[in-house]
Order: structure tokens, then sequence, then C-alpha cells
């Protein structure tokens, strides 16, 4: 559920047309909407009411300072997978003892950073990362908390490219190894086992794979218990999909309540890393058609937004909706492929899509653009990034400025000899 609707054939972000926004802030334009947002973070706090629970909102997902802001106020922690989100994170207020840390490629400046800030805890995927962070602990004088992710080797069912706890993925240990690599993380002096970690992949629309691979991190669990090992945190990632065209997807209080009676009974903390959940329907993307364009065998609509901007369906053939930001007489349908301006064919939001028919200066959306879409986006073919806005009610606030040229130059150094 969210909030762009239409009243009277406009397209609306909450209170406000969505037409005025592309006037005044220019397209591309990211627009996001407050009450859709908190709708969401509040979902899964009632749904997990029943359990001790932190929320781990997974930056990568969409980290912009005004909306971690909002995730913060809700009382949210953080998912990182670099530096960067860390900084990002603190920036934002998020208390580091709501911070956890996945990621199989943390460096040591990194892992030194997390240290200092006292982090919840490393999700850690190899053995050789175990070892480094307990170097790095022992340099500092301190204890690094960690969790091991564990691959349980279960099929989400979604896009290959975001499937994550399949043997053949790079993530987190094996399944059979799990016992032998906590053995060794309790022989390390600098290391404090706190949890157990998984995360199996991204948009999935089924409770099965959460609750089968939701089990098998329960049996390791209680090996582990038997082995004198105790964990406190029990990390079930994020991955839950939401409805781009006609997905279906379970609500986190039916995730919730799939997972009760397995965790009935059991002294545990559980950690939740959403992303895609909860901004993914909080934004769209809002561009103009700069050109309509025939060929032979094919009809385009030309806009200013690219694969720079939203690079999902170039790179995983994502669908996202396209709506008309007028919308007009219903008969005039037409089937085109919806194209950026970029040099490269995989440059594409939509093809064969049965649209509206568009003129050269309609504003169109892109559906269900708040997450993977403005922080995947680059600055390929020299374009700066886009604006962004969020709307609340009958109000809204820039909360990142459309990049400059100069900023696409502003780390660039022309040696002396060149000159
Ligand atoms: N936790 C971990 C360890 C993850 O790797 C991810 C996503 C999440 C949480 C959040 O998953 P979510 O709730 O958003 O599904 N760029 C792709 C998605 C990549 C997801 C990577 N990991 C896309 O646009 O579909």
């Amino acid at each position: 559920m969210h909030f762009f609707d239409y009243k009277n054939d406009e397209l609306y972000a909450e209170e406000v047309p969505v037409i005025s926004l592309a006037r005044e802030y220019g397209t591309p334009l990211f627009v996001y909407s407050h009450k859709t947002l908190t709708r969401h973070i509040r979902a899964y706090k009632d749904a997990f009411v029943n359990f001790p629970h932190v929320i781990c909102f997974a930056l990568k997902a969409n980290s912009n300072s005004a909306l971690l802001r909002i995730f913060y106020n809700e009382g949210c922690g953080a998912d990182i997978v670099s530096g960067g989100e860390l900084f990002r994170a603190v920036r934002a207020g998020i208390s580091p003892d709501k911070i956890v840390y996945a990621g199989v490629g943390k460096k040591s400046n990194e892992i030194e950073a997390a240290l200092k800030h006292k982090i919840l805890m490393f999700n850690v995927e190899s053995e050789q990362e175990m070892t480094a962070i307990n170097d790095i602990a022992e340099k500092l004088g301190v204890k690094a908390p960690v969790a091991l992710r564990v691959n349980p080797d279960i099929d989400p069912k979604t896009h290959e490219y975001i499937s994550t706890g399949l043997k053949k993925n790079k993530f987190g240990i094996p399944f059979e190894k799990a016992v032998e690599y906590y053995d060794l993380a309790k022989g390390l002096k600098n290391i404090e086992i706190v949890g157990i970690h998984k995360h199996i992949g991204s948009q999935i629309t089924t409770i099965e794979p959460f609750i089968d691979s939701l089990k098998r991190i329960l049996v390791l669990i209680d090996n582990l218990k038997d082995k004198g090992i105790n964990i406190s945190y029990l990390d079930i990632g994020g991955g839950l999909g939401i409805k781009y065209e006609n997905e279906n997807p379970p609500h986190p209080s039916e995730l919730a309540e799939s997972l009760t009676p397995l965790l009935k009974g059991r002294d545990i903390t559980i950690v939740l890393e959403p992303g895609r959940s909860m901004v993914g329907n909080a934004g769209i993307l809002v561009s103009q058609a700069l050109y309509t364009k025939k060929t032979e065998e094919k009809d385009f609509i030309v806009t200013d937004a690219g694969m720079n901007d939203l690079m999902r369906p170039t790179l995983y053939h994502a669908f996202h909706n396209i709506f008309p930001v007028i919308r007009r007489d219903s008969n005039m349908r037409i089937y085109a492929d919806v194209v950026g301006p970029i040099c490269e064919t995989g440059d594409f939001l939509a093809r064969d899509r049965e649209l509206q028919k568009l003129d050269a200066g309609d504003y169109l959306a892109v559906m269900s653009a708040g997450a993977y879409g403005y922080a995947m986006s680059s600055n390929y073919n020299s374009r700066p990034r886009a604006a962004e806005v969020l709307v609340k009610g009958s109000e809204y606030f820039p909360i990142n400025r459309r990049e400059t040229y100069e900023d696409l130059v502003k780390g660039e150094i022309i040696p002396e000899f060149l000159t």
C-alpha cells in the first residue's frame, strides 16, 4: 500500500501533485512519500511486537540522510555493508548498538571503524575475515561481537543475481562448516560470539524459504548450545518482496506469524534487515518524455531518465510500472519501449509496454523506485545524478539537490605535466 495515487486523473504523492514537483525541481526526480515509509516501518514494528527485536534497515536499498533520519526517529537500527554506510548511519544518529555489519569484503580500516563505534555485531562471512577481525580487535584492546553468516542452502526462488543463500553463492559460511567455525571463533581471544545470521536473497514473495531456512538455523543454534555456545541474537536478514506488478508478497505480519511457532520459548533477540519492503514502494522516479520515435519495428518513448538513474530494468530485466503523471483518454494506447538517453541498447526502463499514448513533454512516473534506485545510480555518460524530494502530506522538502557538472569532476586532478 502506498500513497501515490490519482485524483482527477492527476498523479499525486500524498497531497501534492507530482507534476508541480517535476516543474519545480526538474526531472529525473525521485519523489518519496513520508506516510508510506512510516507506514511500512510501523508494519514491521507492529508485526514483531511480541518478540524482543531490532529492525536494522538495510542501507544499501536507499541511504539518503533524510530517509535515514526517519528510520532513526522510528527507533530503527541499520544493516550496513561498508565503512561508507557506517558513516551515513552514525551521521543520521542511528545508535551503533543497533548496527549490524555484513559483507564478504570488509577492509581493515572499515573493521577498525566499526569496532571503535562499538556496533552491535559483525556478520562474519569467512574464516579469514574472522581472524582479521580478531587481530584488529586485539590491536585495539577490545572484544569484537560477532555472528557468523550461515548459508543455509535454501532456494529463495528469486532472480539469480539477488539470491544469496545457495551453496554456489559467495555469501556466508557453508552450513556444514558452521559448528566447526563457531568452535574456531570460540578459541579466538578477541572474538565474542553473540549471534547467528542468515540472509537468503531479495524480492522473496513466498513464506516458505524464510521458514525453511530458519528451521535449519534453529537446529544449528541447538547444536551450538549443546557445545556451550550461546546465541543471543538471531539475525534473519531481509528479503521480503514487494509488489512491482502482480506479485503478492507476504505482509510483515504474516512473516512474524509464521515464525512465531518456531521461535516460541526461545530466549533470543530477533534482528531484521529489511530494505526493499521498507522503501521500494515509498518512492517513484519522475521523468519527462523528450521525444517519441517510430521505427519499422517499434515505438520508442525517449525519456530524460536512463539506466544511470534506475539500473534495475537493465541489470535484472526488472519490471517497474510506468504511469502517466497526467492521465488522458484511456482509448489512446500504444505499445512502446521506454528508453533513456544513454548510448547503450540496454538502456531501457520498459520494453514492449502497453501505455497511454505519450507525447514529447509529457511526464511519466516509474513506480516502485524507492529501493535500489538512487542508491544504484551512476554518472555514466557524465549525467549528473537526479534530485530527490520528500513529500509529507501537503508539504514537500528537497532532500538531495541535483548534481551539477562541477560535481562530476570534483575529485579529478590533472597532473602538472599535462597542464
Ligand atoms: N541483508 C543483507 C545481508 C543483504 O545482502 C540484503 C540485500 C538485505 C539485507 C536487504 O534485502 P531486501 O530486504 O532489500 O531484499 N539490487 C538488487 C537487490 C540486491 C539486494 C542485496 N542484498 C535489486 O535491485 O533488486
